[in-house]
């Protein structure tokens, strides 16, 4: 057994994802909102979670949906005002409950008054905020960006190349510049001084750069992102972050960490290294999509055993750190869709089983809204419904090139970010009670049938399974801190693990497949005792053997 992991709220605690634009528009004009969201506070609080995430609020010409920040210190017009902001604050602390704000410092918009006076000049003083390659030195060095090909644009005036690792509407901080870093530090005290939770950082491992831009090792780096995620002074920066603002304040900060890999993750999290709390990779992501066997029509899929090796290797990788774990986000497809089976039959016995997965592993977990009821993919056809930036651009990029369309839109079907972006379904009324005006993204087809009102009425729904989920991981906090090991790794079907700790022992035996199937199970099951089943009828223990279709236990033993 390991030594004994302090406590903390950010560790118990589940988070709760937002993604305002979706969640509840308030007056009409198709966006959501923050009033939405005050409106929507009794809902989230009445699933037991703790935690509140946001993604970005503020000021933007919404090139990236709020990524791109034309102002740190104002709300998104769409969004409301700062008295909106600091009601909503109020009612969700009236709650219990902590508000987490995304922190988007690696770019700003390029309609942030800091860019548009860079970009006026080489003398103005705001030009060294940003990063440039003069024209004398001839053409950039290749950098690649993840919207567009280069992540180099030329600005005539300046007679330079601005640099933007996301869109050119996104161009990057300079770090490397104190008062940039200063800056940072005030507008993050700014909220932090709000009585805000803690933040959520965007892009945070690319922030420090080699401001000489040499090529790049291709073997070093034959991912050419793990080469933006490994910059000279990253982890003094995030040091001096959380020595001079963070650590002033009782809150709690997770990274995305783009680009990593597990060799690296422990130094963000190290406690004593005094940098971030949490951090979460890309291994949902990145766990290998492929035709399954056993769903041979859905041309996609992945490997459970892949996924299995990541939670464990993600696991190990934090050392003395906290895991953060997850299965979708505003970047992923829906996880209903990626990873359990959206078709009628299955969908809400692979919803609850994919809640027990995430709420019974080591770590906090990140849920994001609408998984609670089992919203699925968006099922878009059309490059006309998209919304995304990163889906248009690519799109154009293929049309420019002549090359498949058809073929692109089929793999966006599955992967885009827009999946997970459709407006939240509260009911079944005109737009899924979104709106009453035209949603700014198209409401599910489905949103009849699968939506909260429904399921509030329904003691089995997906919706209810999850409050009794989270209201079982609350009161047994040794859950929470056990240790996780997993015991049928090579099990193509099913995925079973202990969370054991001094006097406490729960087993998870989880079905992957929309077929019966077999746990691999060596171990004492004499005093075992079924406290959690997906299933209406939970069955004797004999189920633990021999599962069905997508069937969920939680089981404790002596
Ligand atoms: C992160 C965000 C994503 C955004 C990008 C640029 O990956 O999660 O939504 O597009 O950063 O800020
Ligand atoms: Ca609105």
């Amino acid at each position: 057994m390991k030594q004994k992991e302090q406590r903390n709220w950010w560790k118990e605690g589940v988070v709760y994802q937002v993604y305002p634009r979706s969640f509840k528009d308030s007056n009409g004009d198709g966006i959501g909102d923050l009033q939405g969201i005050i409106a929507g506070l009794d809902y989230i609080k009445s699933l037991g979670v703790d935690i509140i995430w946001l993604n970005p609020i503020y000021a933007s010409p919404n090139a990236d949906n709020g990524y791109d920040i034309s102002n740190y210190r104002e709300i998104m017009k769409e969004f409301g005002t700062l008295e909106d902001f600091d009601r909503l604050l109020q009612e969700v602390h009236a709650r219990g409950l902590k508000l987490v704000l995304d922190l988007v410092v690696n770019h700003t918009s390029d309609e942030h008054p800091w860019f548009i006076e860079a970009r006026k000049s080489r003398n103005n003083p705001y030009y060294a905020y940003y990063h440039w390659w003069p024209v004398e030195k001839e053409s950039p060095p290749f950098r690649p960006g993840y919207f567009e090909p280069s992540a180099w644009s030329y600005n005539r005036t300046t007679r330079s190349w601005y640099l933007h690792y996301f869109s050119r509407k996104q161009p990057d901080l300079n770090w490397e510049n104190p008062e940039v870093r200063e800056e940072i530090y005030n507008l993050m005290g700014f909220w932090f001084e709000k009585g805000i939770d803690g933040f959520r950082m965007d892009s945070i491992t690319l922030i420090s750069k080699d401001t000489t831009f040499p090529p790049i090792d291709r073997k070093k780096h034959p991912d050419i992102f793990s080469y933006y995620a490994h910059g000279p002074h990253l982890h003094d920066y995030l040091h001096e972050m959380n020595r001079r603002v963070v650590s002033r304040y009782e809150v709690m900060t997770v990274g995305e960490g783009s680009a990593l890999d597990d060799k690296d993750v422990a130094a963000f999290v190290d406690p004593d290294r005094e940098e971030l709390n949490m951090l979460y990779g890309f291994g949902p992501s990145d766990v290998r999509m492929y035709t399954r066997p056993d769903t041979p029509n859905s041309g996609i899929g992945y490997s459970l055993i892949a996924l299995k090796k990541m939670f464990g290797r993600w696991d190990k990788a934090v050392g003395k750190g906290w895991p953060a774990v997850y299965l979708g986000n505003h970047d992923q497809p829906r996880m209903l869709s990626r990873f359990g089976n959206d078709a009628p039959e299955f969908r809400q016995y692979a919803a609850k089983m994919l809640a027990t997965l995430l709420l019974t592993l080591r770590g906090t977990p990140y849920w994001f809204a609408g998984d609670e009821i089992g919203m699925k993919n968006a099922d878009f056809n059309r490059i006309e419904d998209y919304r995304d930036i990163a889906t248009w651009n690519q799109y154009r990029e293929i049309e420019r090139k002549g090359e498949d369309v058809k073929a692109f839109l089929e793999i966006q079907r599955h992967t885009s970010r827009d999946n997970a972006r459709t407006p939240f379904q509260w009911n079944s009324t005109f737009q899924a009670g979104f709106t009453i005006g035209n949603p700014w993204i198209r409401v599910n087809t489905d949103y009849s049938e699968i939506n909260v009102a429904c399921q509030e009425r329904d003691p089995w729904s997906v919706l209810n399974y999850f409050r009794r989920l989270v209201a079982f991981r609350k009161a047994h906090p040794e859950m929470v801190y056990g240790s996780y090991t997993v015991l049928d790794i090579e099990n193509p079907q099913v995925y079973s693990y202990l969370r054991e700790s001094p006097g406490h022992r729960f087993l998870v035996v989880l079905n992957f497949s929309p077929k019966p199937a077999a746990a691999w199970l060596d171990i004492d099951l004499s005093g075992a005792e079924i406290k959690f089943s997906n299933y209406e009828s939970a069955g004797g223990k004999e189920r633990i053997k021999s599962l069905r279709p997508f069937e969920a236990l939680l089981i404790t033993c002596s």
